[in-house]
């Protein structure tokens, strides 16, 4: 098939840059930032520790949030869905009383602790892209 001139000329950036939007995302590509988990460790001290320990290990009634357990429960899943259910949910005493930028602080700082690498930007939940970023179990 003959695309006139000028199509020539756009299509293949654009066919490229969709493509690059629809490629899966991975939670191990670095999809937050090391200043982010750092805001959303001292988050989780004052908002979750009491219930779910400070090392993550869980306690009470409480799951841990960290280790092959979390990982277990969540892999399959995406980063939208952590976020989602933090933010309808956690704290069960209020659930929801937190702005977005800190449950997203939040989520940063669990996948750090799940051994999730850093990257360059803060993670976004602003967007739907935050919904095809899968948490993989170890590779
Ligand atoms: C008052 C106790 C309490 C507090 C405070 C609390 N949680 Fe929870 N959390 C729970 C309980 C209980 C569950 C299990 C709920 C269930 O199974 O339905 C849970 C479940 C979770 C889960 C799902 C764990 C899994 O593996 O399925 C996440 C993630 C989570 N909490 C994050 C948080 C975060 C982040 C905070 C702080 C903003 C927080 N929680 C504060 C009690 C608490």
């Amino acid at each position: 098939m003959k695309y006139p001139v000028r199509t020539r000329y756009w299509l293949p950036p654009v066919l490229f840059v969709s493509l690059l939007a629809a490629a899966p995302r991975s939670a191990r590509d670095g999809v937050y930032s090391k200043a982010q988990a750092t805001r959303g460790k001292a988050l989780y001290e004052e908002e979750c520790a009491k219930c779910h320990g400070v090392t993550l290990g869980g306690g009470d009634g409480s799951p841990d949030l960290a280790g092959a357990g979390f990982l277990d429960r969540w892999k399959g899943r995406s980063v939208g869905d952590l976020f989602t259910y933090m933010k309808k949910t956690m704290p069960t005493d209020d659930p929801g009383h937190l702005a977005n930028r800190q449950y997203t602080d939040l989520v940063a700082y669990l996948l750090s602790s799940n051994e999730f690498p850093a990257g360059p930007t803060d993670l976004d939940a602003s967007g739907p892209a935050i919904n095809e970023i899968a948490i993989d179990a170890k590779p």
